[in-house]
C-alpha cells in the first residue's frame, strides 16, 4: 500500500494534459485594436471540413473531461497525504505501546483500535474513488481510439496531409493517456508482476488502438503486442505483423506506442529473406527480442532471434498439425508468455484432439513439462497463459465471447467459469497476455485491440494498516 501512496505523488505531474490546439497550421495576426484575425486555408469542397471541426470539438471535451479527472487526483493527493500522516501517527503510538505494553489502558488500546479501522475504512473508499476514475480514464481513452479510427478512415480517402494535423494531436492525447493510465494502474495495483491474486475476475471493454499498419482490410490474419520480457532499454517497443493469409513472413517492431500509431516501423524482419523461415497460424510471442512461432515447414516449433536474425526449430514430440482453434485453421501451436515464463499448447492424437499444454525450457528451447487438459482444441477460441494458469476462451454470440475454462498448472485443477468479455468483431486471430503490463492483446479483422485485466483480490492484499 504506501509503494502506491507514493506512486499517487508523481501523478499529478503526469496527468496535466496540455490544451489541445489541431489547428496549429493556421497563421494569426493581432492588429492594434487587439482584434485577432485568422486567415484559413480552405482545401478544396471535396475535403470533409464538417467532419474536421466535428473531431476537433470532440478533442475539447475529451479534454475537458481529462480536466476534471484532474481535478479528483489533486483532491486524492491531499486526502492522501492526510492519511499518510495519520499513519504515521499511529505507527509512532503503536511501537510505544509495543515496548511498554502495561502502562496502556484497555479502552486507550480500544480507541486506538477504531483510529486504525477509520484510516482503513477511508484507504478503502479512497481505492474506490480510484477504480473509478481508471474506468473513466478508459472510457476516454476508447473516444479517442474511436477517433483515430475515424481519421484513418478520412486519411485513406482524403489528402492525407490535411488530416495529420489532427491526428497527431489525437495521438498526443492517446499518448498522454497512455502514460497516465499506465500510472494509474500502478496505483491501483502496484503488484505488476505479482502473482499473489486469485486469477482473473473480469476484462475491460475493448480499447481499440489501430487499423492495421498495412492499412488494407484483407489483412485479418495477424497479432500485435509488447514483447513480453523486454530486453533493457526495449521495455516501451511494440511489435506488429499481419498478413491476408495465414503465412507468417514479416516481423515490424516500433520503438514505442506513438510509432506503432504512425505506423513508423523501427525494423520489419522478413523470415523469408535469406531462408524459407516462414511461419504459420500467427499465434507467436515475442520474448527477450526473440519471436516464437509455429514454423511452416517442417512443423515445428521455432524461434527466430531478432537481435542475431538466425532461426532454429524443434519438433514438438507428439504435436497433431490437425487441430487448430475455432475461428481459422493452421494455428495449431500457440505460444504464450506470463509471469512464469515461455509456453506452447496444441493438441495430439493420443489424446483426440484434447488439449495440451507445455512448458519450454528457453534455454534449452525445448519443452520440459506437458499437462493434459480436457478441452477439445477445435471449440476454444485461444488460449493464454497468467502466473501458471491456463485461460481458455469460447465464442458465446457475434460480440461476446467468454474465457469458459481455467486450468492451473501448480495444482492440475481444471475448473469451468464464466468470464465474458466484448469482442470488437466475431473473429480474432491473435490473443495473447502479457506479464508486464497485465494487458491482454487481441488481433481482429484488422485493428488492434487491449483489454485491461481485473484480478481477484487476495483476501491478505486487502490495504493493510498494521496489526
Ligand atoms: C504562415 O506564414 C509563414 C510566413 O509568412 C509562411 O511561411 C507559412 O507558409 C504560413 N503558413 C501557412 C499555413 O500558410
Ligand atoms: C499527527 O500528530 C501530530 C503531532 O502529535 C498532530 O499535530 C497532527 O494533527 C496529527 N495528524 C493527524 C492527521 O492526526
Ligand atoms: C494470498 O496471499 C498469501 C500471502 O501472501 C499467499 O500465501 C497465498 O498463496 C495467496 N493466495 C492466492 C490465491 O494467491
Ligand atoms: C539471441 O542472440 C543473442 C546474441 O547471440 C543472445 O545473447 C541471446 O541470448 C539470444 N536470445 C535468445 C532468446 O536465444
Amino acid at each position: 500500500m504506501i509503494a502506491a501512496l507514493l506512486g499517487f505523488f508523481f501523478l499529478r505531474s503526469i496527468v496535466a494534459f496540455e490544451t489541445v490546439d489541431l489547428w496549429t497550421g493556421r497563421n494569426g495576426t493581432v492588429d492594434p485594436g487587439d482584434q485577432c484575425s485568422c486567415e484559413a486555408f480552405l482545401p478544396g469542397t471535396t475535403f470533409p471540413m464538417g467532419e474536421l471541426v466535428q473531431l476537433e470539438q470532440t478533442a475539447v471535451q475529451i479534454s475537458q473531461k481529462l480536466e476534471l479527472e484532474i481535478i479528483k487526483v489533486d483532491m486524492y493527493e491531499s486526502k492522501l497525504t492526510i492519511y499518510m500522516e495519520r499513519v504515521a501517527n499511529l505507527t509512532v503510538v503503536i511501537e510505544m505501546m509495543e515496548d511498554d505494553p502495561d502502562s496502556y489502558s484497555e479502552l486507550y488500546i480500544q480507541e486506538v483500535k477504531i483510529q486504525i479501522k477509520q484510516v482503513e475504512a477511508l484507504i478503502l473508499e479512497l481505492q474506490a474513488s480510484i477504480q473509478t476514475s481508471s474506468a473513466v480514464l478508459i472510457t476516454i481513452r476508447k473516444e479517442i481510439t474511436v477517433i483515430i479510427v475515424e481519421l484513418t478512415k478520412l486519411e485513406t480517402k482524403y489528402d492525407k496531409n490535411l488530416v495529420l494535423v489532427t491526428r497527431r494531436e489525437y495521438i498526443k492525447l492517446q499518448q498522454k493517456l497512455e502514460e497516465c493510465e499506465r500510472r494509474h494502474n500502478e496505483i491501483f495495483n502496484p503488484n505488476i508482476g505479482s502473482c499473489n491474486h486469485g486469477g482473473i475476475s473480469r476484462l475491460s471493454k475493448p480499447i481499440i488502438s489501430q487499423l492495421n499498419a498495412n492499412l488494407a482490410s484483407g489483412h485479418i490474419y495477424g497479432g500485435w503486442g509488447k514483447d513480453s520480457h523486454p530486453l533493457p532499454g526495449s521495455e516501451t517497443m511494440y511489435w506488429y505483423s499481419a498478413s491476408t493469409d495465414a503465412v507468417v513472413r514479416y516481423m515490424s517492431v516500433y520503438s514505442d506506442y506513438y510509432r506503432l500509431i504512425m505506423r513508423q516501423a523501427m525494423k520489419t524482419y522478413d523470415l523469408y529473406a535469406s531462408s524459407d523461415w516462414r511461419g504459420m497460424g500467427n499465434n507467436y510471442i515475442i520474448r527477450a527480442n526473440t519471436l516464437y512461432y509455429q514454423f511452416a515447414n517442417p512443423f515445428s516449433m521455432a524461434k527466430f532471434n531478432m537481435t542475431t536474425q538466425k532461426a532454429e526449430y524443434r519438433v514438438v514430440p507428439s504435436a497433431s498439425n490437425r487441430f487448430s482453434y475455432h475461428y481459422a485453421p493452421n494455428q495449431i501451436l500457440d505460444f504464450a508468455a506470463d509471469e512464469s515464463g515461455l509456453w506452447v499448447t496444441y493438441a495430439t492424437e493420443a489424446s483426440k484432439g484434447k488439449l495440451v499444454l507445455g512448458k519450454i525450457d528457453e534455454a534449452a528451447f525445448a519443452l520440459k513439462q506437458v499437462w493434459q487438459t480436457s478441452i477439445f482444441k477445435p471449440s476454444v477460441g485461444n488460449t493464454f497463459m497468467v502466473c501458471g494458469v491456463l485461460y481458455a476462451t469460447r465464442s458465446v454470440d457475434i460480440h461476446t465471447e467468454e474465457i469458459f475454462y481455467t486450468y492451473d498448472t501448480h495444482t492440475r485443477k481444471e475448473r469451468y467459469v464464466s468470464i465474458p468479455f466484448e469482442k470488437f468483431q466475431e473473429r480474432y486471430m491473435y490473443l495473447d497476455y502479457n506479464p508486464t503490463d497485465q494487458k491482454l492483446y487481441m488481433y481482429n479483422n484488422g485493428y488492434y485491440v487491449s483489454y485491461h485485466v481485473w484480478f481477484n483480490q487476495n483476501q491478505s492484499n486487502k490495504p493493510q494498516v498494521l496489526i
